[in-house]
């Protein structure tokens, strides 16, 4: 039998070259190895969104289709949408009632998100509570691993933490204690420079078209004291580099060198690499368009997801009442 992996996105808007590289890549090999759960997390969305909800439908339907096109595949793997599965509102408000305060308090993703969204009045219960819901995502599939980043790595801890404090007062084991899966790969910063992030509008979409792909390119910050093409950059500080590492990286060493040479002027090298990025994104782009078209595929596609998850989700949760005999 195949080791479960459980990930899940939180559906709040387009999905970028972050993600594609950050996740989704990673994602698509582990279905070979892993029997995988990819979950739209429109609950976990809802918490941020609450005051905008009405576009998260939107994109979880915008978001399978960047999953399916990137090549996860629902054959291979369970696609399903969150909050289909009532089970995981039930055994979140299980696993409430024995998760003490103070562990939610010093999470750090909760302090760090509290005074970044100032905008987004995230001082909710809701919202302190993410990551128990977050732990019953992973709990219900008895997951064994969780392909994260490491901005996730302290949910994970906490949901390892629960799974524990849950045994010991109960005297059974139900749960499958959770390893993350942390994905290896050099840090995408935005055109800006700043952390990619849909708040900062800095990223590439993968539906962006070829012009805004090209045109952002070209907007790319390099580095800042190389003001004229004669004289010489350094790569290592430059975040138009790290793109080459990742998606061209038989041509890094080159760009290195010639950056550092002054032979290579930034102007050219952004223009090189947007057309690089235009073709990692056609492939992509062109199964998207597929896809768009249809609609009812997608349904179809998370209505058999659905099942499938709802059915282990339904065990486990049938164990865990048995155990606290309600
Ligand atoms: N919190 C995750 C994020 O923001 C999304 C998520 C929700 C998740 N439930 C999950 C990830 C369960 C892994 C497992 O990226």
């Amino acid at each position: 039998m195949k080791k479960r992996v459980l990930s899940g996105m939180r559906p709040t808007g387009k999905l970028h070259l972050g993600h594609l590289v950050g996740a989704l890549a990673n994602w698509v090999k582990l279905q070979k190895q892993y029997s995988c759960f990819f979950m739209l997390a429109d609950w976990h969305a809802l918490m941020s969104e609450y005051q905008n909800p009405q576009e998260i439908k939107e994109y979880v339907f915008d978001n399978l289709i960047d999953w399916l096109a990137c090549g996860i595949s629902p054959e291979e793997s369970v696609i399903f949408l969150q909050s289909e599965i009532k089970e995981h509102l039930e055994l979140n408000m299980i696993l409430s009632v024995l998760t003490p305060l103070a562990w939610l308090e010093r999470c750090p993703t909760y302090k760090e998100q509290l005074k970044e969204l100032k905008e987004k009045e995230l001082t909710t219960y809701g919202f302190l509570g993410y990551p128990v819901l977050q732990a019953a995502d992973i709990l219900l599939y008895r997951a064994s691993f969780v392909p994260v980043g490491q901005d996730q790595l302290p949910h994970l801890e906490l949901t390892r933490e629960l799974v524990r404090r849950f045994h010991h007062l109960y005297k059974k084991n139900v749960f499958v204690e959770p390893q993350a899966l942390l994905t290896e790969i050099p840090k995408l910063l935005g055109i800006d420079g700043r952390k990619m992030s849909k708040s900062y509008g800095n990223f590439i979409a993968l539906s962006d078209a070829p012009e805004v792909v090209r045109k952002k390119t070209e907007a790319m910050f390099t580095d800042p004291q190389r003001i004229k093409k004669d004289i010489p950059g350094r790569p290592w500080l430059c975040n138009v580099y790290t793109y080459y590492k990742v998606f061209k990286p038989e041509l890094a060493e080159n760009v290195w060198h010639s950056c550092m040479r002054a032979e290579l002027g930034c102007k050219d090298d952004k223009r090189r690499l947007g057309e690089i990025i235009v073709e990692t994104l056609k492939p992509i782009q062109e199964r998207r368009d597929k896809f768009r078209k249809d609609r009812r595929l997608l349904e179809e596609i998370l209505f058999q997801g659905n099942i499938r998850a709802k059915k282990i989700a339904q065990e486990t949760l049938q164990e865990v009442k048995v155990v606290l005999k309600i």
